[in-house]
């Protein structure tokens, strides 16, 4: 049996689509484009790839892009300044600031910094409490995606034994909490799980996010299971000719092969929640916008 490869540049397309009459809509009424605040701070060079997608995409979107890129000495209060001047401007609905920051750098000092309401990454503690809680929040994009994708093989998530490894802020924890709204049956394992081969076999939905190239392998996968892979690591490939030099690929937390010879689909990497995270992050954009013109809720 092999499983169905889940398309997330397609699913991307669609809600992108959908994004960009929202954004026709809210520019003709409103005589100006929604607008999002892009900080990366240093050269980081996986940030660097990410920022410059969603600068395209937030382009090819119609929202207007304000790019900030700072030096890897930037200060604190640099940054803090920064913030400030843009959770004042008319012009910007959402304020995205890149993680990691640079050591010298306080993140938490940074997200409590941003309006709530132009909190377009979900990661200001208002929002994680409001999520927390069940209440209308900004919702972290990567999460988001995870769940439109899940959704778009099963319907409906009620009642599923999910199963998420992962417990970071960006990812596991929120994504546990939106599938808790969905009312899933939620576990999250990590690296402190007993036995976590066992743990994920229970799960008819498992998701991965753990920054840790195919940790899961097919034996972990119940069969019949959906899997979504938030991984993205950058590992050596070997090669035929010595003279090529080393080359590099992109795989997943998931060890894909084995897991379509076991699921019943799996997100690839690339190509999976990746797009999804960037057409959920012109989503909140658009919502942040809304909100702020007085012409929409904040939801989830
Ligand atoms: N670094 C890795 N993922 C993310 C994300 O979703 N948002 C931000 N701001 N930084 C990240």
């Amino acid at each position: 049996m092999t499983a169905k490869k889940i398309d997330g540049l397609a699913l991307a397309a669609s809600l992108l689509a959908i994004t960009r009459d929202d954004v026709a809509a809210f520019s003709a009424t409103q005589g100006r484009a929604p607008g999002l605040a892009v900080i990366l701070v240093g050269e980081d060079a996986a940030s660097t790839v990410y920022v410059r997608n969603k600068l395209k995409q937030t382009g090819d979107a119609g929202i207007r892009s304000y790019e900030h890129r700072l030096p890897p000495d930037t200060s604190q209060q640099g940054l803090l300044a920064l913030i400030s001047d843009l959770n004042l401007d008319d012009n910007v609905d959402g304020i995205l600031v890149q993680l990691p920051l640079p050591a010298q750098i306080d993140a938490s000092k940074v997200l409590i910094a941003i309006a709530p309401e132009k909190d377009v990454d979900g990661f200001h503690p208002m929002n994680v409490g409001m999520l927390a809680t069940g209440k209308p929040a900004m919702v972290p994009c990567t999460p988001l995606g995870c769940v439109f994708l899940a959704k778009s093989v099963l319907g409906n998530l009620t009642g599923l034994e999910v199963v998420v490894v992962g417990r970071s802020n960006i990812v596991g924890k929120p994504l546990a909490q939106l599938l808790g709204l969905e009312n899933a049956t939620v576990t999250i394992a990590h690296s402190g799980t007993q036995d976590i081969g066992s743990v994920c076999r229970r799960a008819d939905l498992l998701f991965v996010a753990v920054g840790h190239a195919e940790l899961v392998r097919g034996e972990w996968i119940k069969p019949g299971a959906v899997v979504i892979d938030v991984g993205i690591n950058r590992v050596t490939r070997a090669t035929d000719s010595e003279s090529a030099g080393p080359q590099t690929r992109l795989v997943g937390d998931v060890a894909f092969e084995e897991a379509m010879k076991v699921a019943r689909a799996v997100t690839p990497v690339p190509g999976g929640v990746g797009p999804m995270t960037i057409a959920c992050l012109l989503q909140n954009t658009m919502r942040a916008a809304r909100l702020r013109a007085g012409t929409g809720t904040i939801g989830i």
